[in-house]
This record gives C-alpha cells, structure tokens and sequence, in this order.
C-alpha cells in the first residue's frame, strides 16, 4: 500500500494543516506534571512533622481531618484529597505514555543514542524514563493505601507501617523515584518553556540542590518514622493521643476532648 494511499484512507488528507493536539497535550503534561511536583513538596514538609515531634505530626494529621474545624476527626477527607491527586496522577502518566518508546527496537536506539551522545539532558531523560515506570507501581500502591485506609495515618501509625509492616524499603524506593522524577521534570519544564528564563546551569545548579534537600528531608523523615516504629513494635496498632496541645489549638478542639485541669484557687 502507498503512503498516500494510508494518508487518504486514514482521512488525514483533508487535514489542511497540522494538528494542534501533541503541542496541547504537552502544555496538559506540563501543567499536571508541575501541579504533582507542587504538591509534593507540600506533602514532604507535612509528613516531614514526625521530625518536631509526635505531637506536631499528630495535630497536622487531624487538621487534614477537619478535627479542628468540624468538631472531629473525618479522615474521608483525606480520601477526597488522595482522590484528587490520584486523578492528576493518572493524567499526568497517560500523557506521559506517549513520550515512552513505543517497542523495544525504539528503546535500543535510545540506549545507543544515549551512550554515544554522553549529553547530560539526554541522559536525564532516559532517568526520567525509567523513574516514571517505577512511580506507575509505587505510587500507586501508596495512594491506594492512602485512599482506602485514610484513618490509619498518624505518629505511631505510620511508624507501625513503616517499621513493624515492613514498608521502609517501599517507601526508600518510591522516595528516591519521586525526587529524581520530579528534578528532573521541573528542570526539563523550566527548559522547555523557557520558564523563568533562567540559564540552563543555574536551573541545573537548582534542579540538584532541590533534590538533594528533599531526599535528604525525606530520609531524615524517613529515619523518623523507623526509629519510632521500632521503639513502638510491642504496642503495635496503640494510636498516639498527646496528653495537652498548646491552649490556642486546645481552642479549636472538640468540645471536652482536652480539659486542662483546672486549679483550685488558692491551692497550696
Ligand atoms: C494525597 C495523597 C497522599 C497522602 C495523603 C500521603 C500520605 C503520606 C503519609 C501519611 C506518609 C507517612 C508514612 C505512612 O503513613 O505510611 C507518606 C510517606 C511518603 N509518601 Fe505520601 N501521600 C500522598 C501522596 C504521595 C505521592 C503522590 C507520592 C509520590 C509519587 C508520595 C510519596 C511518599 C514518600 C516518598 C513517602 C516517604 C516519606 C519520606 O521518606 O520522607 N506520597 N505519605
């Protein structure tokens, strides 16, 4: 069959001009891929509270949850969250589908390309590649878990998730593809849309500094949530529940659920 036969049979001769669609997708790929990395950095500082504290972590955990808003903990709302960042994710990788190698054969010829060119952005790209295929599984088994078991978030239940179930090698994984993913695709997006116009060393000098800040974050954060898990095994599944919040937060909690004692007036 001749080229111009596939081109008539496939309806794109009438097509007068090219298709705006690839370029629209990549602005969509852009835009999901920059919101993730947003968020991310965002649920790094949250998560990163165990390092203040069991308190400090306990008390971002139950305002996630309307506690101090809504006269109590609804850990449904942390679904609804996990479901909004679940739907940008989903997004974000089919897009992101389209730059993968179609077969096998087109994977080679990157790996060759790669090699032979030793250029760093290329070389990033192939990285970002595979990052992307890692994230497509752990991501997603720590939304989902996140998502149906949103009551189970907190100082000593994390810990317990983390040490006692055994998720820490999980989580070091998904922590290293998450920040070399989302280096990269925040260095890459500031290149491609030349966005601020910054050079491309400074924007590199950046990309490595962001990195290497959040994974070191994340690994103290980590190292956290290990180390209280294993000093907690023999009260596995216990819930932490501080004795007294500073009075302003006790304020905000429901009514009676933290009563400071009230001292007799001229008590010896
Ligand atoms: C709204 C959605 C999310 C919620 C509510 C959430 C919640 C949490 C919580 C509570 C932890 C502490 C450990 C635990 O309790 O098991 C954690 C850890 C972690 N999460 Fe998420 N997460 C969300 C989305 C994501 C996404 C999309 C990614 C990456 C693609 C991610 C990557 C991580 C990493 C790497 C850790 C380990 C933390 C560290 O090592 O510092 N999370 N997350």
């Amino acid at each position: 069959m001749s080229t111009s036969t596939l081109i008539v049979q496939s309806g794109l001769a009438e097509r007068l001009r090219k298709s705006r669609w690839p370029a629209r997708l990549d602005l969509l790929q852009s835009g999901t891929g920059l919101l993730l990395v947003l968020f991310m950095w965002g649920h790094m500082f949250f998560v990163a509270s165990i390092l203040l504290g069991e308190t400090a972590m306990w008390t971002i955990t139950r305002m996630f949850e309307g506690y101090f808003f809504f006269g109590g903990a609804h850990p449904r709302l942390v679904s609804c969250v996990v479901a909004g960042v679940l739907l940008l994710f989903v997004l974000h990788a089919l897009l992101a589908m389209r730059k993968f190698p179609a077969n096998y054969r087109q994977y080679r010829t990157l790996r060759a390309h790669v090699r032979a060119m030793r250029h760093e952005d290329s070389t990033l790209w192939v990285w970002q590649v595979y990052t992307g295929f890692a994230l497509f599984f752990l991501a997603s088994a720590h939304l989902y878990q996140m998502l149906v078991w949103p009551q189970n978030i907190g100082p000593y239940a994390s810990s317990d998730r983390v040490w006692s179930d055994g998720l820490w090698p999980f989580y070091l994984l998904l922590l290293l593809a998450v920040e070399v993913h989302g280096g990269i695709g925040l260095y890459r997006l500031a290149m491609k849309w030349n966005w601020p116009g910054l050079s491309r060393n400074f924007l590199k000098r950046l990309k490595w500094g962001l990195t290497g800040f959040f994974l070191l974050l994340g690994l103290m954060t980590l190292g956290a949530y290990m180390k209280i898990g294993f000093a907690h095994q023999a009260q596995y599944g216990e819930r932490y529940r501080p004795a007294e919040l500073p009075a302003w937060l006790e304020r905000m909690a429901p009514e009676g659920d933290f009563t400071r004692p009230v001292l007799e007036e001229n008590a010896p």
